[in-house]
């Protein structure tokens, strides 16, 4: 019966950040690079808030958007941090972790034939939902502009079939964080076009040194602009799986219908305890960013004594380094680094053809960790 399966379904990949996870298990000393979540535990008063949630017998549906309270929690969050405002009554919708929000938006906005503009590498969680409405992916090549997206190669890309663009900054894979300036000229180029803007900036809460901007901070995108959020890398709570859409009421009441068809709602004692993530811990991402700083310090000193070269990463816990010196495809890096080394890291074509010639490597893991690791790819790369 397999011939029967949707054939768009058959073509989409296992993900390419998953298949060295998987290999790397098989060495008992194996040190995994791959890892996209927070080597750290949930906090423990968000841990008791989803207990509390069980033990009180808070385990049914909840509103299909969400607990309006924690609605309310989203809501003030972005208010008091970033000083914008979406209503929580209909602005906002809790979702199965940000992926389902991601899918639940493109299938709510997407029609056969559209098109989606990806800056690119990137994320490899928005292509198949892509793909899957019958849109098309069109990459906005960023390698040869720091992995900033240059808004002059936007403007050329937009056509009457664009339906939307998608940005994830600070960025999966590059840890690549957007200046006030940058964002200026794209929100410029934007606000003059009729498409849908999506902004995943679901590691906003991991920004260094400088402050996190949010494309949901310009008025002029209030009227097409899609906030894709969670807690799943900001209070390291990955396996609680709450995620948040917001948009305006209009646009919102369309990607309720999706997402309540597709889940009902979301986890409710996960829900409560993403309201305790966003009101009482608040510094819980502080936290966490001194040692991923600490660490991205390390790995970039080590690496670029290694003879890699990239620029430094704002945000995110991942490096991009460039590979182009060792003149191996990023596949054959990644597979004979495992083989040899035992170290797992993910080649940059996982991240579109664009991610080709680069590898990231996660940094949310042990200091110690870290430093074998890097002793290993010193090792490897000298041979
Ligand atoms: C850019 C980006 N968006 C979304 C997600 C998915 O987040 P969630 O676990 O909340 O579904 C990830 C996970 O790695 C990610 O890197």
């Amino acid at each position: 019966m397999l011939n029967k399966i949707n054939n768009t379904v058959k073509k989409i990949q296992v993900p390419g950040i998953r298949v060295f996870a998987n290999q790397v298990v098989q060495y008992k000393d194996g040190i995994n690079f791959t890892i996209g979540e927070p080597d750290f535990s949930t906090p423990e008063s968000v841990k008791r808030a989803g207990i509390e949630a069980i033990k009180s017998n808070l385990t049914g549906y909840s509103h299909n958007a969400g607990l309006v309270e924690l609605r309310k929690s989203v809501s003030d969050f972005f208010r008091d941090k970033y000083n914008f405002y979406y209503h929580p009554e209909d602005e906002v919708v809790i979702t199965n972790g940000a992926s389902e929000g991601i899918d639940s938006l493109l299938r709510t906005i997407l029609s056969v034939g559209d098109e989606v503009i990806l800056p690119a590498p990137i994320y490899s969680g928005y292509e198949p939902s892509i793909e899957l409405s019958g849109a098309k992916v069109v990459y906005l090549d960023t390698t040869e502009t720091n992995f900033i997206p240059d808004p002059e190669q936007l403007e050329r890309l937009i056509n009457e079939k664009t339906k939307a663009v998608i940005f994830n900054y600070p960025s999966n894979p590059t840890g690549m964080t957007l200046s006030k300036e940058q964002m200026d000229s794209i929100v410029a180029v934007l606000s003059k076009h009729d498409i849908f803007v999506i902004s995943d900036e679901i590691y906003s809460e991991n920004t260094f040194e400088s402050e996190h901007i949010s494309f949901a901070s310009y008025p002029e995108l209030r009227n097409k602009l899609f906030l894709v959020h969670g807690v799943s890398k900001s209070h390291a709570m990955t396996g609680w799986r709450i995620g948040f859409v917001l948009g305006q009421d209009e646009l919102m009441k369309q990607v309720l219908k999706v997402h309540l068809n597709n889940s009902i709602c979301a986890s409710l004692p996960s829900q409560f305890a993403a309201m305790e993530a966003l009101t009482n811990s608040r510094v819980t991402p502080e936290i966490m960013n001194e040692a991923y700083m600490e660490r991205r310090d390390y790995v970039y000193d080590r690496l670029v004594g290694m003879g890699f070269t990239m620029s430094k990463p704002s945000g995110a816990f991942y490096m991009f380094p460039s590979i182009h010196f060792l003149g191996l495809t990023s596949f054959d890096f990644a597979t004979q680094l495992l083989e040899q080394e035992h170290v797992a890291v993910v080649p940059g074509s996982a991240f579109t053809t664009h991610g080709e010639g680069y590898v990231r490597i996660s940094y949310a893991n042990s200091m110690e960790n870290i430093v074998e690791g890097m002793n290993r790819i010193e090792r490897f790369i000298t041979k």
